[in-house]
């Protein structure tokens, strides 16, 4: 197990992604988790990220210098490196030519970290400091024109430093630096594979739960289906899933998540069918907030109400993910008793969450999801707002715009996948406006809703860039909406990115 140190650097998330994609566990931690917790927890090796900080600005993050001196090989990027310099006796400074984007890095001597990749590689670098002098016993391995000390190492200290990147892609050979740190260096054994973290997984979640009752509210997402799926391997007939369609899925999702979870599964699953009742609930309704919270409240409810002969649970399932936690900054699932959570929850009940996920990033999820034999459509499924498609029909919710909506989003998600790039993107769907417009077909005039395309990539929905779809492809999936879906007589393109634009149009 690898721990990450994280002293704010933009990429410290990247780096326990790499190292797991390296099939090697590992944690992003506190830049100020104490040297005891650290050492008490044994990992194979130990990496400082990068941050924003100078290390010698008044208030700048360090590290216990006893961290230095356990028996675990340490790797320290960018500001990591300095600070590893900083403490072992050299020498920081601001260098003359600051270095952002690609550079030339020279390999001087291969050393541990270089080992087998080429003199002259492609690196990625973010920096305002650079180490002037190496501390002792420390050999420079490597050098760019601007910056003569661009990584070091002792290898028999197992200690090492690089002033770039190496978990960004664009680090031509980033991947082979770290695996020369995970496997040469610390010896670390490549044992984070789909099947040990799916026995693993189940065995923390029978530990926890012993014979309760599990209970776990079905999205139609891949998180909460896996999780649910992980669960009911950990507990079989315990668990009990519910799953309340209110009708502002895509078209056919409500099914496909009673196939995989429904008679022909051995998962118990409670089927809500409560579209009629959302939409009494929406009639009128405009605002685009006020449309979350009538959703929330009334998944809440019929959750409530339907959720019967399961109030002896003990326990809620989520499909919270690594992300997730790394986000909100909290070191420990909360219990929770009232109902803000995601999803939302009984009031009334008194719920301990299990969240077999929790350690996983979501790429991560769709690999268990896959070796759980959940159907691949489920295992890509594209995120989708909990509101769902109450937030991308502008004004008023009804059955009549409903139908419209999930037609075109349908023709528009089936072009998508046969022209291979449903993976490639964030997410892609259309979007209804409330507004009409003229145009002709068959020598009639029309005056009827357009349709908007939406389609961005992104790493993490934090910011998206509006997807470079293929004409051709635009060119179908425009003839298609208008030709089959009635109703809609023009389709435009969303080319705004985020910021400034979000995501979803409300
Ligand atoms: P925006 O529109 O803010 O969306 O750029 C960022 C990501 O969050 C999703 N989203 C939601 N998810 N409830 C959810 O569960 C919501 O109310 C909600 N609003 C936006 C959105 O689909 C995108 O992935």
């Amino acid at each position: 197990m690898i721990l990450v140190l994280d002293f704010g650097s933009q990429y410290a998330q990247l780096i326990a992604r790499r190292v797991r994609e390296a099939r090697v566990y590992s944690e992003l931690i506190p830049y100020d988790t104490p040297v005891e917790e650290i050492a008490a927890r044994g990992p194979d090796g130990i990496i400082l990220s990068g941050g924003p900080n100078s290390v010698y600005e008044e208030g700048a993050p360090r590290i216990d210098e006893r961290l230095l001196d356990l028996d675990v090989p340490v790797l320290g990027i960018c500001y990591g490196m300095q600070l590893m310099a900083l403490l072992s006796g050299g020498e920081v400074s601001s260098v003359q030519i600051r270095e952002y984007g690609r550079s030339k890095l020279r390999v001087k001597e291969s050393g541990v970290l270089f080992a087998e990749t080429p003199e002259e590689q492609q690196v990625w670098t973010s920096h305002g400091d650079a180490v002037l002098s190496a501390p002792e016993g420390f050999t420079v391995t490597a050098e760019t024109p601007s910056v003569p000390i661009l990584a070091f190492e002792s290898a028999d200290e197992r200690r090492f430093g690089v002033q770039f990147h190496p978990e960004v892609r664009h680090s031509e050979y980033g991947e082979d630096i770290l695996k020369n740190f995970l496997f040469e260096a610390c010896g670390a054994t490549p044992d984070w594979t789909p099947t040990n973290i799916i026995t693993d997984a189940v065995e923390r979640v029978r530990e926890q739960v012993g014979d309760s009752k599990v209970i776990c509210g079905l999205s139609g997402g891949v998180d909460s289906a896996t999780a649910a799926m992980l669960v009911h391997r950990a507990v079989g007939d315990n668990l009990t899933c519910v799953f309340v369609d209110h009708g502002l899925l895509r078209q056919n999702e409500a099914e496909q998540v009673v196939e995989a979870f429904g008679e022909d599964s051995d998962v118990p699953l409670i089927h809500v069918e409560a579209r009629g009742r959302f939409l009494d609930k929406l009639t009128d309704v405009t605002d685009p907030e006020a449309k979350r919270k009538i959703v929330g409240e009334e998944f809440i409810r019929t959750f409530e109400e339907e959720a019967g002969g399961i109030e002896d649970a003990g326990f809620l399932v989520q499909g919270t993910l690594y992300s997730d936690v790394i986000e909100s900054g909290t070191r420990d699932a909360a219990r929770i008793k009232s109902h803000h959570n995601v999803g939302g929850l009984p009031e009334v009940m008194d719920l301990d969450l299990v969240e077999p996920l929790r350690s996983l990033f979501k790429d991560e999820v769709r690999v268990v999801a896959a070796e759980l034999g959940m159907p691949e459509r489920m295992v890509w499924r594209q995120p989708f707002p909990g509101p769902g498609l109450a937030i991308r029909i502008i004004g008023e919710v009804t059955a009549e715009r409903l139908e419209i909506l999930r037609r075109a989003d349908a023709v528009l998600q089936e072009e998508v996948r046969s022209a291979g790039l449903y993976r490639d993107l964030w997410q892609s769907f259309a979007v209804l406006p409330a507004i009409h417009s003229v145009g002709v077909m068959g020598d009639a005039r029309t005056y009827a809703y357009p349709v908007v395309i939406r389609a961005v990539t992104s790493d993490d929905a934090m910011t998206a860039d509006w997807a470079r779809l293929p004409y051709d492809l635009l060119e179908r999936v425009s003839n298609r909406i208008i030709n089959e879906v009635p109703g809609v007589n023009r389709v435009a393109l969303d080319i705004t990115s985020k910021p400034p634009g979000t995501i979803e149009w409300e």
